[in-house]
């Protein structure tokens, strides 16, 4: 029987550095990933990473202020307190373990400035950081000796007396499928993105962990709170890092016109990303945009520093749009990019669940509340994995592992799978269902949103369901079946749509990314306060959750 300690599920930069941390804790620890861990998705955060460095004449409690405003007061005061008092050690560890951070021209780690924050304090590497970082972290696993199981795809959690005591998994190489007893299980499962479509993240973005984590009775948060990016690449939503404003990169509507000026006349371009892309989409229904997009100018910084600072992205606007932002601005328009609700944790990870832990995108501590700022997403892995990884594996020393009917459980999941595999192959392709899924949560949940829209999507949801379940799979085979993979992700995805849409029509008011055209102003009386979703027998269930305050007073947002 294959145990461990601590399990995470998901090797993106949360995941190895929670499997690091439990492992320098004594415990046994493992990682279990759908894909080899640098193929992870963190590897295509761009633009860089938040830290307030004392001798910068930074402060903490500025950087905490900032990421407050940003989450338009949705976001937890204690927790963001701790992720922002944490950042410069987090920063300075990672730099250690050899992130080759740019440099300025005192030979100091480099700063671009991020939007919504009022000074440069993002760290980065060209405009590969997530990339850089995730590299780094997985030399640090190979050292550590973590177990690694490499292409292995979670298909349940394991539930004995009302305690998650291990998971079932699909090694996807020979189609075989196992139990993986645990005493604490990490979820790093990263976001949901490909829920809607298009989107900015990786096709394998498939909120695995939420649905999983959903399923077994975990508390769902902020889950109306998804992110559209001012900058994602027309035609196919690919992200064109935020790194390109910070670098000084103007927005324009078709006469050329810096448009910011009328919505953040102080911070412009860098205002937090629900105001831009706002901004943007305002722009482009009234007509000033170009052929449904708004341009990106990166002209004026000159060719050295393009290819100094943004050279993936120039190479992304040549590849797959045919312009090259040396001599052309590039048409961008907003996207969905990220997910700032997800699993409900304490600041230490663990959820409602005794012994499952989150950390990551799939987690909300929740330190983006309504807006997640750039920058802050690598951050909240790094700062948010390790302390998971610490509290799992000393709670893990406290406890025992129970006892399950390995046999009876594998043979259960067999028969599940089995099951789907011999339908019919009369439904309806797992293509098809997904892009449907994502085209009306795109069209209903994106930058603004109404009643009458959200509730079509939901109609959409129901519909979708029910064509779910007789979508065939097509190859029957064990080896390398990403037929099936795709189908299983098919059914974890449209569980996060339902919560995301009936999350969102739940909240009568507009905050951070949630812009309701019939609610259009924020209500504090009413609406500051987290909404919670569970699994119930008809669906999701609602409640709500305190926000917690502890030093910045809720007022306008002004950039
Ligand atoms: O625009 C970007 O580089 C994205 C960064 C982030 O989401 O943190």
């Amino acid at each position: 029987m294959l145990e461990h300690d601590v399990l995470v599920i998901g090797a993106g930069l949360a995941g190895m550095r929670a499997a690091i941390a439990a492992r320098d804790e004594g415990a046994n620890a493992a990682i279990i990933s759908k894909v080899h861990p640098v193929r992870s998705h963190s590897s295509a955060a761009q633009g860089g990473i938040n830290a307030a460095l004392l001798d910068r004449g930074d402060d903490w409690k500025e950087h905490a202020y900032d990421t407050v405003k940003g989450s338009d007061y949705l976001g937890d005061q204690d927790a963001i307190e701790v992720m922002c008092q944490s950042a410069g050690q987090a920063l300075i560890d990672m730099e250690h373990m050899g992130v080759t951070f740019n440099r300025d021209d005192e030979g100091r780690l480099g700063t671009r400035a991020f939007g919504g924050q009022r000074r440069a304090r993002t760290f980065f590497v060209g405009d590969f950081t997530g990339q850089a970082m995730l590299h780094v972290m997985f030399e640090q696993l190979v050292k550590s000796g973590v177990r690694s199981y490499e292409e292995w795809f979670v298909t349940s959690l394991i539930q004995e007396d009302g305690r998650v005591c291990g998971v079932t998994a699909l090694e996807i190489r020979t189609g075989q499928i196992s139990a993986i007893r645990a005493k604490t299980i990490i979820l790093c499962t990263g976001g949901l993105g490909r829920v809607f479509e298009p989107s900015t993240n990786a096709l394998i973005v498939t909120g695995d962990g939420m649905a999983l984590a959903y399923n077994a009775g975990a508390r769902l948060m902020d889950m109306e709170m998804v992110q559209y990016h001012p900058t994602t690449l027309a035609g196919n939503g690919v992200l064109m890092s935020e790194a390109a404003r910070g670098e000084g990169a103007y927005l324009l509507d078709k006469n050329g016109e810096r448009f910011m000026e009328k919505y953040a006349p102080n911070m412009m371009e860098l205002a937090s990303r629900d105001v831009v892309s706002r901004a943007e989409y305002t722009e482009i229904a009234a007509g000033n945009g170009i052929n449904g997009c708004v341009l990106l100018d990166c002209r004026h910084l000159g060719e050295a520093l393009i290819l100094e600072k943004l050279s993936q992205i120039r190479e992304i606007g040549i590849d797959l749009a045919g312009v090259d932002m040396i001599h052309d601005p590039v048409p961008i328009r907003p996207g969905m990019h990220y997910m700032m609700g997800g699993i409900k944790t304490d600041v230490d990870g663990l959820t409602n669940l005794p012994g499952v832990y989150a950390a990551g995108e799939c987690a909300c501590v929740s330190v983006h509340g309504g807006n997640r700022l750039g920058a802050n997403s690598l951050l909240d892995t790094i700062v948010f994995g390790q302390r998971s990884g610490v509290h799992a594996a000393q709670a893990s020393r406290n406890v025992e592992y129970i006892e399950f009917d390995a046999d009876t459980v594998v043979k259960q999941e067999e028969q599940r799978i089995q099951e789907i595999l011999d339908r019919p192959q009369n439904g309806d392709r797992v293509a098809s269902v997904r892009l449907d899924m994502g085209l009306t949560l795109d069209k209903n949940l994106a930058v603004y949103r109404n009643q009458a829209g959200m509730e079509e999507t939901m109609h959409d949801l129901r519909a979708l369901k029910e064509r779910y379940t007789t979508v065939p799979v097509d190859n029957k085979g064990q080896i390398f079946n990403t037929d099936l993979v795709f189908a299983l992700e098919l059914g974890f995805m449209l569980d996060c749509a339902e919560t995301i849409t009936v999350s969102a029509l739940e909240r009568k008011d507009s905050r951070g990314a949630q812009a309701r055209t019939d609610y259009p102003d924020r209500d504090d009386e009413n609406w500051m306060k987290h909404i919670v979703t569970t699994q119930g027998d008809e669906g999701p269930e609602v409640s709500y959750a305190p926000v917690s305050v502890t030093q910045w007073t809720p007022e306008e947002r002004k950039y």
